[in-house]
């Protein structure tokens, strides 16, 4: 039980790699904040975890309602500042926050793509990482607790055809190593994973947009020398080791969880 009594933010955690982190803390004892614009799946995720933390420990009566969904866009200021009051007021604490939530626009040169449709993107998936940093940071002090943003290979290796998807990767990357200088002083560790393919509806919604969706699995698959896609908890289980003193002399990293496929690009 390496995160008991402890408490972990999850944006974009009712699905896809989100849900497998706040599988893999429930089950390590965190109490759970599930934060997600679609508020049933939410609410269905933070449900379902409450029965695999009560099987694991056998304690039915304590645990009932130790999670909580709460419905936010990350793209709106004021709803992340009222994600973070919301878990304070609900648990009084804050020790992780993994900064999860992200869209993948569908693959679009760069001259068909407008600029507005840019800060679409960089609005979700980096500006609510810095917002959400701005309104947790306060309680993170309070805890020495940790931020993990999950980032993506693309930040350093690029990828055609997703140029406002990269570069919104990379600045979460870049923004990891300066907070992490910042935060130093408060105890506070900041780091990065950098995942290249992960089996998520994200990823099956992309597939399914294809003329033959088995065989870009496939494709995809092969991608990793490994020979296949990470599972979430595969994801869940590198953010846990950042967010405990597993990983105590560890800052300021972008970790690749990529089953050797940067290496291979
Ligand atoms: N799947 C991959 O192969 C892969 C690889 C590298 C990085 N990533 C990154 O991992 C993260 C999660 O990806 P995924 O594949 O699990 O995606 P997903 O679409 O399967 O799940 C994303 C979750 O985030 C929520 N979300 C999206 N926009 C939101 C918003 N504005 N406000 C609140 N919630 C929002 C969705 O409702 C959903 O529950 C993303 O940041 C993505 O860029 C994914």
């Amino acid at each position: 039980m390496r995160f008991s009594e402890r408490v972990v933010l999850v944006t974009g955690g009712a699905r896809g790699i989100g849900a497998g982190c706040c599988r893999v803390f429930a089950k390590e004892g965190a109490y759970v904040a599930v934060v997600d614009r679609d508020a049933s799946a939410a609410e269905t995720l933070a449900r379902s975890l409450t029965g695999s933390h009560t099987a694991l420990t056998g304690n039915h009566t304590a645990l009932t309602g130790n999670h909580t969904a709460i419905l936010a866009d990350v793209a709106v200021e004021d709803q992340i500042r009222a994600a973070v009051d919301r878990t304070i007021a609900t648990y009084g604490r804050i020790d992780c926050v993994i900064n999860n939530a992200g869209v993948h626009p569908p693959d679009t040169p760069l001259e068909k793509m407008a600029p507005e449709k840019v800060m679409d993107v960089l609005r979700v998936n980096f500006l609510s990482t810095y917002t959400m940093c701005y309104y947790a940071l306060p309680h993170l002090k309070k805890t020495r607790g940790t931020i993990v943003n999950i980032s993506s290979m693309t930040a350093v290796l690029g990828q055609r055809n997703s140029t406002a998807y990269a570069a919104s990767k990379g600045a979460q990357l870049s923004f990891t190593k300066s907070l992490a200088l910042e935060c130093a002083d408060f105890g506070i560790r900041v780091n990065a994973v950098l995942p290249s393919n992960v089996d998520t509806p994200l990823m099956r919604d992309w597939a399914s947009s294809l003329p033959d969706p088995e065989a870009a699995l496939s494709r995809i698959a092969a991608l990793q020398p490994i020979g296949r896609m990470a599972d979430v908890e595969e994801i869940g289980r590198v953010c846990l080791f950042l967010a405990t003193e597993d990983s105590s002399f560890i800052t300021g990293q972008g970790l690749h969880v990529d089953g050797g496929a940067s290496l291979d690009y």
